[in-house]
């Protein structure tokens, strides 16, 4: 590999990065969600409101406001500007992109008829649960096995460049540094919330 290769290679590698790695923290507090509900609906733990509040705001906030914007703004756009090959999977993974948010609102929605005593309250939620989480899953899933694939064969050094430095700057369209402090906290909050026996070993 000449200097020029390791030099475009960068930006890619470290958008590639970026991206796995929101992937991967998304699934784990999704996972770590769904284990909570779990043992609410197992009766192994006393119903921790505070906990599951602040898991849903940390996954609503984090791709509604970050993560899917980002792909939406550079990563999609770019790519459809150099190929249409990814034109339906792009359209698909935009239209989840939407779908999310609602799912989202409806989740949330369900939170608190739990909260408020509506008949079956626990099971509807927990449902709406397992439903986001695999509507997630394979969301990202899709964009790791059909759409980075494409992006790593059509996009170009410049694109690569504009999406990375998105990734970097953009991880807080509000603010920068001050979200990731408040994200860092909430993440802080949730392992401390976590009950003895659901804490990573
Ligand atoms: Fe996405
Ligand atoms: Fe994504």
């Amino acid at each position: 590999m000449t200097d020029t290769d390791s030099d475009q290679a960068a930006p890619r590698d470290s958008a590639l990065a970026i991206i796995r790695e929101e992937h991967r923290m998304l699934r784990s507090v999704m996972q770590t969600l769904e284990q909570v509900v779990q043992e609410l609906l197992n009766h192994h733990i006393d119903a921790d409101h505070a906990l599951i509040a602040c898991m849903l705001y940390y996954i609503e906030d984090f791709p509604e406001r970050c993560h899917h914007p980002k792909e939406d703004e550079t990563l999609f756009r770019l790519l459809r500007e150099r190929t249409s090959r990814a034109d339906a999977v792009l359209d698909e993974l935009q239209a989840q992109h939407v779908r999310s948010a609602q799912m989202m609102a409806y989740l949330q929605r369900s939170f608190v008829h739990y909260l408020g005593g509506a008949p079956d309250g626990l099971r509807h939620f927990a449902d709406a649960v397992e439903s986001y989480a695999a509507f997630l899953g394979d969301h990202m899933e899709q964009e790791e096995n059909r759409v980075l694939p494409l992006a790593e064969k059509y996009l170009q050094p410049d694109d690569w460049q504009a999406i990375d430095t998105a990734f970097r700057a953009n991880r807080d369209p509000l603010g920068g540094e001050q979200l990731q402090r408040e994200f860092r906290k909430l993440k802080q909050r949730i392992a401390n919330l976590l009950p003895r026996r659901l804490k990573p070993h």
